[in-house]
């Protein structure tokens, strides 16, 4: 095994000499990928954003009641992305006068500078502290910090690209950077007909192809790969049973690939896969089970009018 430098390079070695094949859909997200999914989200097939966006609407004065408090809080939001939805609810806490800081944590050093500037010409009267860094490295610094109200955001069903081992991590971690009286408002994309979670994954226009693909484009350009995107498929399924809608690349001939970077050779057989994105659907029964394993409570939960998605309110 050669040396390896970074993360990318140990999983995507790790993952293409694994048997079935699997990539991780969080290299998904360089520059181009972050575009691909503004795109996405824009689809007229992906419901999710519209579903959460009108959850938001429909109860942002009930929920400014729940967040605030006479001495102010904190609003965190880990993934903050280009925070369309998160504005209907600034928006309303500030013309509300609600006292409150807003601090969006994101790895990206360049989606965190984006939302501050449109915020500060949007919303000049919001304070706006953003954190750049990884989610629970910045929780931990934030838990530390025990004087005011936290309320932590993870809106998109971001939670639904973590299997339900990883998401309990995930939601354990969040939990133990809570104090009483904190809450996480958190949404989750729920079970519905079979061929619209397909078609949001699969849609026509091949947007979600172009974002699968975009993980051997990055493999070609930062390990000096030599995948042809041709030669694969994009391929989602859905199990009604689990609520998993699973995304794969497909190769459709066999062949073989040199990622010189990592001095690999990769042999692929006809028709074998790399898996590369799990996307979880819900329902109560789910949620409750994750919460309780967890320590978190569910205290309330809101949904659009079509049932597609809801948004929890958990405490501890
Ligand atoms: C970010 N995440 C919640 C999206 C989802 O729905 O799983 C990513 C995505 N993958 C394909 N389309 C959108």
């Amino acid at each position: 095994m050669p040396n390896f430098i970074n993360a990318f390079e140990e999983d995507v070695y790790k993952g293409l000499t694994a048997y079935p094949k699997k990539l991780s859909s969080k290299y998904f997200y360089d520059e181009k990928g972050d575009k691909i999914f503004q795109q996405i989200m824009n689809m007229p097939e992906y419901y999710l954003t519209n579903a959460e966006y009108s959850i938001i609407e429909a109860h942002k004065k009930i929920l400014a009641e729940k967040f605030s408090n006479s001495i102010g809080f904190d609003l965190i939001e880990l993934g903050a992305g280009d925070g369309k939805k998160t504005k209907v609810l600034l928006k309303h806490l500030d013309k509300g006068n609600y006292k409150f800081s807003y601090l969006p944590i994101d790895i990206s050093k360049y989606v965190l500078k984006e939302l501050q500037e449109s915020l500060k010409e949007e919303l000049p009267n919001v304070d706006v502290q953003p954190q750049e860094g990884m989610y629970f490295e910045v929780l931990k610094r934030l838990s530390e910090y025990k004087h005011r109200k936290k309320v932590i955001m993870v809106l998109g069903s971001n939670i639904g690209n973590l299997m339900h081992d990883k998401a309990i991590e995930f939601l354990q971690n969040i939990q133990k950077s809570m104090n009483p009286g904190d809450l996480l408002f958190m949404g989750f994309d729920q079970k519905k007909h079979p061929q619209q979670i397909i078609n949001a994954y699969s849609d026509a226009a091949g947007i979600t192809e172009a974002f699968n693909k975009n993980l051997l484009t990055r493999i070609n350009r930062e390990l000096d790969g030599n995948f042809n995107l041709d030669q694969f498929l994009h391929w989602e399924t859905y199990d009604p049973e689990t609520g998993t809608a699973k995304s794969f690349l497909v190769a459709k001939e066999a062949l073989e690939v040199s990622i010189n970077k990592l001095q690999l050779d990769v042999k692929f057989n006809a028709w074998e896969t790399i898996h590369t994105e799990i996307s979880q659907k819900y329902d109560d029964h789910t949620v409750n089970w994750l919460a309780s394993q967890s320590n978190l409570k569910v205290i309330d939960q809101y949904t659009d009018q079509d049932n597609l998605f809801k948004n929890y309110l958990f405490s501890i």
